[in-house]
């Protein structure tokens, strides 16, 4: 489906279609995640992905309230640039043969998928504030928030540790 078809005419539109693509990405996420958590070699990058399917199940739910805060029913639309970024994190980690390695493509997958996130959230949080969703925002904020959170934290392990094992 083409993103400016007929279906959206308003703010209020775009702000549902965005909120299904997100809850759609969302539970894509939190199935490709136990598996990046199977492949991931280091513990702690292990542990990392283990958390975040724990708060991307959280993510889910946060959503579900905001579709019940503004009346729609949670569901999802296709989103194609989540599906992309999970398709090449399994096509390059595929093709990875040394264990450290395969972390690192791990990481640099992950933070893709994060800043997915982040921007989609960003968004959502502007056109919460300017729809008068007022409830909605800071169950939007509180996501972004361990969003960012988890993209920090995928930097200091591939800048402290990871990349050096890599290399
Ligand atoms: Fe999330
Ligand atoms: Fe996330």
């Amino acid at each position: 489906m083409a993103l400016f078809s007929k279906d959206i005419k308003t703010l209020n539109d775009l702000f549902v279609h965005t909120l299904r693509d997100v809850y759609y990405a969302e539970n894509k996420i939190a199935r490709a995640l136990p598996e990046m958590a199977d492949k991931a070699t280091d513990a702690q990058l292990k542990d990392g992905f283990q958390t975040h399917l724990r708060q991307t199940r959280d993510h889910v739910t946060r959503l579900e309230r905001v579709f019940q805060l503004i009346g729609e029913k949670a569901k999802g639309v296709d989103c194609p640039a989540i599906d992309g970024i999970i398709d090449e994190t399994d096509e390059v980690t595929g093709d990875v043969d040394k264990k450290e390695v395969l972390d690192a493509a791990l990481i640099a997958a992950a933070q893709a998928v994060e800043h997915y996130e982040m921007a989609r959230y960003g968004t959502l949080i502007a056109w919460a504030d300017e729809l008068g969703y007022r409830d909605c925002v800071p169950l939007l904020k509180q996501t972004l928030e361990e969003e960012k959170a988890t993209d920090q934290k995928l930097t200091r392990m591939a800048e402290q540790t990871l990349n050096q094992r890599a290399a």
